[in-house]
């Protein structure tokens, strides 16, 4: 599959995994969306590609956030054609190695709002 001006989002593409895949898809053509909740971070890691890319911020956990960034991407490219929803809730020792009933709600609720 040609993926050539394909217009692809990776959440979290700032960093990590999310980085790695925004640049393999870069690396075949597609015009790349660069975006974390950090403008900065996501503007340094696109500048690391070599095709078209839009760094942008964006909070999944707040819909707002999202509104305004999905009609950013529209604004520019008029299409969206893939979405990698790579972002997720950060590995936090605390919460990662414990037992499913020895989390709290607010624990559970932190990672469930960004997943
Ligand atoms: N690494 C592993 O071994 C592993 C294993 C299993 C699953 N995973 C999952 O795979 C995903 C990526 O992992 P990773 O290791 O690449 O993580 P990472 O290095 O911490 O990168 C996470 C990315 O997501 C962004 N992000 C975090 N919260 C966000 C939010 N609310 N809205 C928008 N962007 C957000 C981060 O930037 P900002 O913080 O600046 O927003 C960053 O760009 C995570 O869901 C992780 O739990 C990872």
């Amino acid at each position: 599959m040609s993926l050539l001006d394909r217009v692809v989002i990776v959440t979290g593409s700032s960093k990590g995994i999310g980085f790695e895949i925004a640049k393999l898809f870069s690396e075949r053509g597609a015009i790349v969306i660069v975006c974390s909740r950090s403008l900065g971070q996501s503007k340094t890691a696109a500048k690391k590609f070599r095709g078209t890319t839009l760094a942008l911020e964006v909070d999944v956990t707040d819909e707002s956030s999202v509104k305004k960034f999905v009609k950013a991407v529209m604004k520019s490219f008029q299409k969206i054609d893939i979405l990698v929803n790579n972002a997720g809730y950060p590995y936090d020792d605390t919460i990662w190695n414990k037992k499913i009933h020895e989390g709290s709600d607010d624990e559970l609720e932190k990672i469930i709002n960004v997943d």
